[in-house]
């Protein structure tokens, strides 16, 4: 199957960045923006997520930024899948680097994590990637290979609610996008492991890529045959900055 095929997704991953007011109007503008042919998502702070769903329309997605990997009950501090879907709340991201770094995020936890989700009825954006670290040593391929295989094993028969963010750490917030052929080349490879799951899961899963994402750098990005989109942080802050990317996504916009 061609990667035409496969609809393209841009994700916003606002992490903890503005207010009450600015959200409501962010989610508000950036909905104005969207005419179909690309699943488009945000992803604010939890607080604000009744108010960005409120603000949402056009098909506007509106995801956690993270979910509990246990369900109701004595867990403080956690949101529970059920709380998610209860507000209206159909997605998440699981395994942000950012969640790996600070709040201790294994492989296994983000596993559980998955299938917690999966299982009780979200979809799922599953981030990973490698460090600068783990590329310059050689190892990306294995790192990135050993992370997928912790998310396929939580994703068993629900892989059409995933989405797989390829996000190498040292490309978030720093301004250094990855080489176009190399992220195709990632991603590539994370395709054709897929293939182990199935042929079908192998060609249907949508695998984008996040990272220092702009307006100047979307397009030789999507045009790569394996990546089918972008998760894209700072510069899904302003409509201005992000409008831009999500149109070089639609079908269109395909090189
Ligand atoms: P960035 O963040 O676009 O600011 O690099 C990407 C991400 O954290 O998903």
């Amino acid at each position: 199957m061609a990667a035409a095929a496969r609809k393209h997704f841009v994700g916003g991953n606002w992490k903890c960045n503005k207010t009450l007011a600015e959200v409501s109007e962010l989610a508000a503008g950036i909905s104005a923006c969207l005419t179909g042919g690309v699943d488009v998502m945000v992803s604010p702070s939890p607080l604000y997520l009744p108010a960005v769903l409120a603000n949402a329309s056009n098909g506007l997605i509106v995801s956690s930024q993270n979910v509990s990997a246990t369900g109701f009950g004595a867990f403080t501090g956690e949101i529970a899948p059920e709380q998610l879907l209860d507000i209206g709340v159909q997605w998440t991201i699981i395994g942000h680097s950012e969640r790996r770094k600070y709040y201790g995020e294994i492989d296994e936890v983000v596993t559980t994590k998955v299938k917690q989700a999966l299982e009780k009825g979200l979809s799922v954006v599953a981030c990973f990637g490698e460090t600068k670290a783990q590329r310059d040593a050689g190892e990306t391929d294995h790192v990135v290979l050993t992370q997928l295989g912790a998310i396929v094993r939580g994703a068993t028969g629900h892989f059409d609610r995933l989405v797989l963010a390829y996000e190498p750490v040292w490309a978030i917030g720093t301004g250094l996008t990855c080489d176009g052929d190399e992220a195709q080349r990632v991603c590539a490879l994370l395709r054709n492991n897929l293939k182990h799951v199935s042929f079908e899961v192998a060609n249907n899963t949508r695998i984008i890529y996040g990272g220092s994402v702009k307006p100047n750098n979307c397009q030789g990005l999507i045009a790569k045959p394996d990546i089918d989109g972008f998760l894209v942080g700072g510069a899904s802050l302003s409509v201005e900055k992000f409008a831009p990317i999500i149109n070089s996504a639609k079908p269109s916009g395909k090189l």
